[in-house]
């Protein structure tokens, strides 16, 4: 459990590891760019640092992971570039879903209906087969928007409104959380953005009101644990205060 420690006011995190990390993975294409070989090159080493970084937060004791992995804007890529990431994406669900070993439990968090239907299926066998492990959790956002996410919420609950099964008196931010995908677990303490840029993306957006932002220089390839430790160490010194004083 997250226990801050109370220092004349502030809320001292310096003891305390981050239970979830949230990564925006950037940078893949430029680093293939830079390389002189074709963007879908950068996406295949991309998802190499994802099992790196994956397995070192299992390691040392990260409790969720989440990481974006195809926005709902990315549809616009080359057919190419989508086709390459939908087949890493693939090749990373069945090794977790199927390699017992790696005990993380997966849960995939964007509008899947929108998927190709084999990778809907792989969802499905992924989710189910790692329902009981009790490893680190990963969560893969995929064809994931943060707004889409939340007005799909808001949809769902003025359905229920409409219906008379829910008064709006009764909508609180905890009950708001319910219907995000994200349902029942804590919020990330950290969001890092690897690759140079310096904007969320509309990534977590709710999720995130009070996560600790770390932007890197480093392309996501690039990436290495001994990034991800500096980032930890970091996060403890930031003093978190949610809105109180000083
Ligand atoms: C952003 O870099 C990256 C993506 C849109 C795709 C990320 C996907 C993977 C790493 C592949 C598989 C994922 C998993 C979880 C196994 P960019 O292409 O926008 O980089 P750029 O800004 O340098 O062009």
């Amino acid at each position: 459990m997250l226990s801050f420690r109370h220092i004349g006011g502030y809320m001292d995190n310096s003891c305390k590891m981050p239970r979830h990390i949230a990564i925006i993975l950037d940078g893949n294409g430029r680093w293939a760019e830079q390389r002189g070989l074709p963007r879908f090159k950068g996406h295949s080493k991309g998802s190499e640092t994802v099992r790196e970084i994956v397995d070192h937060c299992d390691k040392i004791g990260i409790e969720y992971i989440t990481l974006y992995a195809f926005s709902t804007e990315n549809w616009k890529r080359p057919k190419e570039e989508v086709d390459e990431i939908m087949r890493l994406l693939r090749k990373y669900l069945d090794e977790l879903s199927k390699y017992a070993d790696k005990n993380a439990k997966i849960t995939v968090l964007g509008e899947t209906e929108g998927l190709p239907s084999d990778i809907r299926g792989k969802i499905m066998e992924a989710t189910e087969n790692t329902r009981n492990n009790t490893g680190i959790k990963v969560n893969i956002a995929l064809n994931y928007g943060g707004r889409q996410e939340i007005t799909n919420a808001a949809k769902r609950i003025a359905a229920l409104v409409k219906r008379g099964e829910l008064e709006p008196e009764d909508i609180t931010e905890n009950l708001f959380e319910k219907f995000l995908y994200t349902k029942d677990m804590p919020s990330p303490d950290i969001i890092l953005r690897p690759g140079r840029e310096k904007r969320i993306s509309n990534f977590l957006l709710w999720q995130g009101a009070y996560s600790e932002l770390i932007f890197e220089d480093i392309l996501w390839p690039d990436y290495t644990k001994e990034d991800l430790d500096r980032a930890i160490d970091d996060f403890k010194h930031r003093n978190r205060r949610y809105g109180g004083v000083k």
